[in-house]
C-alpha cells in the first residue's frame, strides 16, 4: 500500500522507534498520524508545530480505551503496533514473576487489543495494513531477558493468527523482526545497535511492498539466516550470552 497520503496510527510513539516512526511517516506523506503513547511529552511539542500529527493518550493494555480509541480514529489505514516493554533479567532467576504477567500484557495482550479494535476500522477503509513490531527475540529465545523474549514469540505467532484471519478483509499484516536498535529498551545493551531510522525506512519500504515479513538490519538478517541453516546453534549462542551464576 500507498503510505502517502494514509491515516496511520503508531503506538509507543513518544519515544524510540515509535517516534521515529512518526518522522519518518511524516517524511513519506502520510495524511494523518494517530501517536499513541502513555506520556506524551514529545508528543505534544512536535504536534504544536504539525498539524498532521494527533496524540492520544491510550495504555494498550487497557482493551475498552482501546475500542473507544478505534471510534475516535475511523479513517485509519495502517496500524502500527509498536509499544513494548522488557525486563533485564531471566525466567527462573526474576524474583517474581509480576514484571513478566505486565510484560506479556502490553507486549502480546495489548497488541492484541489493538488488532481487534481496529479489524473493523481497517475493513471499512478497503482493508489497509497491521505491522507488528517483533524482535530477534520471537525467533529465538534471548535468556537475559526472558520474559520479554517469551512474549515477543507470542507476539509473532499472534501476528500469524491476525493475518489468517483477516485476509479475507484484504487487511495485510506485516511482522517486522528487528535486531538491536539504539533506544531506552535497550540502553543495557552494548553495541552494535541500529539507528531507529533504519528500521523505521526499511519499515515503509516494506509496506509499500506489501511484504509479510522484514528484517530490517544486520543483526536480525543474520539470526534469520542461522535459523535457517543451525538453529540448535542459534539458540546455544544466544544461551551462552548469559551470565555465570
Ligand atoms: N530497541 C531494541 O533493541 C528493539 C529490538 C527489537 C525490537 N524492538 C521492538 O521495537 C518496539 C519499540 O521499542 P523501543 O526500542 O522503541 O522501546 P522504547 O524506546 O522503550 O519505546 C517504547 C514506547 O512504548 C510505550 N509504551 C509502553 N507500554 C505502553 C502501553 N501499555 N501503552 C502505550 N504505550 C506504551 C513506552 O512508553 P513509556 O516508556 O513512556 O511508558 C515508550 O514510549 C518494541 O515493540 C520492541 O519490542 C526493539
Amino acid at each position: 500500500m500507498k503510505v502517502r497520503d494514509s491515516i496511520a496510527l503508531v503506538t509507543g510513539a513518544n519515544q524510540g522507534i515509535g517516534q521515529a516512526f512518526v518522522e519518518t511517516l511524516l517524511a513519506a506523506g502520510a495524511a494523518r498520524i494517530y501517536a499513541i503513547d502513555i506520556h506524551m511529552d514529545w508528543l505534544e511539542r512536535k504536534a504544536a508545530g504539525e498539524s498532521r500529527l494527533v496524540p492520544v493518550k491510550l495504555d494498550i493494555r487497557d482493551e475498552d480505551s482501546a475500542g473507544k480509541t478505534a471510534k475516535r480514529c475511523p479513517d485509519v489505514n495502517l496500524l502500527i503496533n509498536n509499544a513494548a516493554i522488557t525486563q533485564h533479567t531471566g525466567l527462573i532467576r526474576a524474583a517474581s514473576l509480576d514484571r513478566a504477567r505486565d510484560i506479556m500484557d502490553t507486549n502480546y495482550f495489548g497488541t492484541l487489543h489493538m488488532c481487534r479494535a481496529f479489524a473493523p476500522v481497517l475493513k471499512a477503509n478497503g482493508g489497509g495494513m497491521i505491522v507488528n513490531v517483533l524482535s530477534i527475540a520471537s525467533l529465538v529465545h534471548i535468556p537475559r531477558v526472558g520474559p520479554y523474549s517469551a512474549s515477543k514469540a507470542a507476539e509473532s505467532s499472534m501476528t500469524q493468527g491476525v493475518r489468517a484471519e483477516l485476509a479475507g478483509q484484504g487487511t495485510k499484516v506485516l511482522a517486522v523482526f528487528a535486531g538491536p536498535v539504539d533506544t531506552a529498551i535497550s540502553s543495557h545493551r552494548p553495541p552494535p545497535k541500529a539507528p531507529p531510522s533504519e528500521i523505521t525506512e526499511a519499515t515503509l519500504q516494506a509496506i509499500e511492498e506489501e511484504a509479510e515479513e522484514i528484517y530490517p538490519d544486520g543483526v536480525a538478517k543474520d539470526v534469520h539466516a542461522q535459523l535457517a541453516s543451525d538453529p540448535k546453534g542459534l539458540e546455544r549462542r544466544f544461551a551462552a550470552q548469559l551470565p555465570e551464576g
